[in-house]
């Protein structure tokens, strides 16, 4: 292995990292822990001693990394970024699908600047390269404080460096990372860095001017759009061509009859 390869496997130290971003508040407080449980329930405790707006939590390893729907998220120590960010918005909460949209086309965004590998949005907020997952994104909210507004953790999952042999067999046709669709191993300062600059901005846009511009990107990455799909809904499968979003995030889908329908969660297949 080479030298500059080398550092590359290193295990983060959070004072280059932090001299790394180029953002004003995400980030700006950070803890980085060699293995967690999970980032985030240790993000939720930091938000109990009262975390800032953007504090971030990562560890180079998941003993217990969960994905949506309770499923397991496969978190090899050095290999990935495994991170919480805490929001603390300063209005009543908007609408917390439209944060996780917003969210993925931050990570599109940075992966395909950083890598040049062509990234695209599986709905909701599923990161796809060649058909397989490379990084997923979940929300969850805590409490509403006394102001009322929610405080939301978004768990940030990218596989940067595993190798096809880190996924068990039955996940290997499904799941890839950066490092085996680019042939090589990716610096994970200068993503970090990149998503975070790319989410504060794009949060800030959203602030000031709503959903509609982040629709727009969400649209343009992505990859669900124009296809015929299937979605488990509460009255059984539902199969149509997914047409657009609307204004509060959902999904609309046209079914053979011409009717529309809203998704506003659930896995697409
Ligand atoms: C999904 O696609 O199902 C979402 C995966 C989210 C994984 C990240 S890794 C960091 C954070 N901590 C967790 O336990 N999960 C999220």
């Amino acid at each position: 292995m080479m030298d500059h390869d080398h550092a590359l496997y290193e295990h983060l130290d959070s004072t280059l990292l932090q001299s790394r971003l180029e953002t004003s508040m995400f980030g700006r407080e950070l803890r980085l822990y060699d293995s967690l449980p999970s980032t985030q329930d240790e993000a939720r405790k930091w938000v109990a001693q009262g975390a800032p707006h953007g504090a971030l939590v990562l560890a180079e390893e998941q003993t217990s990394g969960r994905g949506r729907f309770g499923r397991q998220w496969i978190s090899p120590s050095g290999k990935g970024v495994w991170m919480s960010i805490i929001l603390k918005p300063d209005k009543p909460f908007l609408n917390p699908a439209q944060l996780t949209l917003l969210c993925a086309v931050a990570l599109c965004r940075a992966v395909r600047k950083l890598t040049g590998l062509d990234a695209g949005i599986k709905w909701p907020n599923d990161l796809l390269i060649n058909a397989r997952k490379v990084s997923g994104i979940l929300l969850e909210s805590v409490e509403p404080r006394s102001d009322g507004n929610t405080i939301i953790i978004a768990g940030i999952g990218i596989s940067v460096n595993l190798q096809q042999e880190d996924y068990p067999d039955w996940l290997q046709p499904k799941a890839t990372s950066l490092r085996i669709e680019s042939g090589n191993p990716v610096d994970r300062y200068e993503l970090i860095s990149a998503f975070l600059k790319q989410l504060e901005e794009l949060y800030v846009l959203y602030l000031r001017e709503g959903f509609s511009a982040i629709r727009s990107l969400w649209e343009a990455h992505s990859l669900t759009l124009c296809q015929n799909i299937s979605v488990q809904m509460p009255e059984g499968i539902v199969t149509g061509l997914a047409v657009r979003l609307d204004e509060t995030g959902a999904l609309i889908i046209r079914t053979a009859d011409g009717n529309e329908h809203k998704i506003f969660s659930g896995d697409i297949f």
